[in-house]
């Protein structure tokens, strides 16, 4: 595990950018993995940025996202494809054919849309750069604690933690999804590189029992002490229990 320590959330942002920059450049066809949330939003806008300044292009990019909320419809404003489309997509030179999230709807087999998904990353070579957030539980994805450490991408329910912890992205009237289509951490663990950022006092717990405690399903992200190339980048109110 690398760990890249900055002192604040714009810096954590910035380094993360260089490794996105990276790959776009030296890689023909690229592939990464995004992540949803307020913590990437940063880094999103880092990139559309480099890619105004013509440093990076999203052209020959594919992308698949770590998750999307069960049953909910593509152009609704709380999808992750909504969120995806707002924060980034809009912006960039990116083929919106080669984007790609877990939707999957009442009417589809959550199983088979789970397996056509690792499909999908397989033909596409496998994921380069995974970017990814953590949940205060330790979560990644939506791979809630006691997750399988060799799941796949399938239906999940979100944790009471979870919900809470995304309550404030909702307002009183609208309806908050209880389930979610995730990469597992199977997947996740497949990418050849792994971005984690965290920021925040509120993601220090996480981060220490990722970073020092043991490798357990009770922390998903402690998965990641056992990835070839996993970086983390933290601002300081993060690592403030591992530092
Ligand atoms: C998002 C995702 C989640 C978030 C995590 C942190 O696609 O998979 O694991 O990364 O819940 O969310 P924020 O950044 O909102 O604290």
């Amino acid at each position: 595990m690398q760990i890249v320590l900055c002192d604040d959330a714009e810096q954590t942002a910035r380094e993360a950018a260089k490794w996105v920059q990276a790959l776009l450049v030296h890689k023909t066809r690229p592939v990464l993995g995004l992540a949803t949330g307020s913590t990437p939003i940063r880094l999103y806008q880092e990139l559309i940025q480099l890619y105004q300044q013509q440093k990076i292009s999203f052209a020959n990019c594919t992308t698949f996202n770590l998750d999307e909320y069960f049953d909910i419809a593509p152009a609704h404003k709380q999808s992750y494809r909504s969120f995806m489309q707002t924060q980034l997509f809009n912006h960039i030179d990116i083929n919106l054919q080669n984007t790609h999230l877990p939707a999957c709807s009442q009417g589809q087999n959550p199983r088979l849309v789970g397996l056509e998904y690792e499909q999908h990353i397989a033909a596409a070579g496998g994921i380069d750069l995974q970017i990814l957030g953590i949940g205060s539980n330790g979560h990644i994805g939506f791979n809630e604690p006691t997750s399988s450490l060799a799941s796949r991408t399938r239906l999940k329910t979100l944790t009471a933690q979870t919900m809470s912890d995304n309550s404030r992205l909702f307002s009183p009237d609208e309806v908050q999804p209880t389930m979610a289509m995730t990469m597992g951490i199977a997947t996740i663990m497949d990418a050849r590189y792994v971005l984690l950022i965290a920021t925040g006092l509120g993601k220090a717990e996480a981060v220490r029992q990722m970073v020092c405690g043991p490798v357990s399903a009770y922390c998903p992200a402690s998965v990641l002490q056992m990835h070839e190339h996993a970086i983390v980048v933290l601002d300081k109110a993060a690592a403030s229990l591992i530092s």
